[in-house]
């Protein structure tokens, strides 16, 4: 592929986002970037350095000194590869708590867009197709039932070994929901110019194959 192409995939949590943007990124030859990974590395970080969320000053001083990175597949946190702890119940909720700071938005959707600007991506988040890449080649907007949603995940953190209820998972998901839908400052909506595609009761084969005869056809 000579020009570069670029697919905002936007979507509540637990849509099968990340899955599907992997299988076609694979597929087409384009560079993942999963900048929900981008929101949970600060939220960890926040967590692990024990910075309170609401002291704008001390958030802007660790944003400064916080590099975050992906190389081969690995989200990197100043030099740390946090893939794993990134990815727990407690963190989806912290990611969720610092995503609605402006300083945070405004650091990570600066570096989202310059990864977008050298190399072919498929970029999956809340407020691609509306924010990061308002004109990306190709948009989507993933949704699911919140139940559906919730047996996903859990069956993902039950299969990682994780102690949850499916009614903490399916409670989260909706309070996340709410969070990243009404939060002032850009809130997870369908861009107007994005194809919308309600994946309940569809497998990730025939998601997959969605997106992918899009892109290419
Ligand atoms: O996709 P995820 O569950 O890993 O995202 C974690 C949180 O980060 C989610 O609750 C909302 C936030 N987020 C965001 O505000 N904007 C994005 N582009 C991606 C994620």
């Amino acid at each position: 592929m000579s020009k570069i192409i670029r697919v905002a995939i936007d979507g509540p949590s637990g849509a099968g986002k990340s899955t599907i943007a992997k299988a076609v990124g694979k597929k087409l030859g384009l560079d993942y970037i999963d900048t929900g990974a981008m929101y949970r590395a600060v939220g960890y970080k926040t967590l692990t350095t024990s910075i309170d969320p609401d002291d704008a000053a001390a958030m802007q001083q660790m944003l400064d000194s916080t590099e975050i990175d992906f190389s081969k597949g690995d989200i990197i946190l100043d030099g740390e590869i946090v893939n794993d702890k990134i990815r727990t119940n407690e963190m989806s909720m912290m990611a969720s708590r610092v995503s609605a700071i402006p300083a945070v938005r405004e650091k990570l959707v600066e570096l989202q867009r310059k990864m977008g600007q050298t190399k072919s991506i498929i970029m999956d988040g809340r407020d691609i197709g509306t924010n990061v890449l308002t004109d990306a080649e190709f948009k989507f907007f993933m949704t699911a039932s919140a139940e559906e949603r919730a047996d996903r995940r859990y069956k993902e953190l039950i299969e990682k070994g994780q102690d949850v209820s499916y009614e903490t998972v399916l409670d989260d998901i909706i309070k996340r929901d709410h969070n990243d839908m009404t939060r002032k400052l850009n809130p997870l909506k369908k861009a107007d110019d994005a194809i919308e595609l309600d994946t309940t009761g569809m497998s990730i084969e025939e998601v997959t194959d969605f997106i992918f005869k899009e892109v290419t056809k």
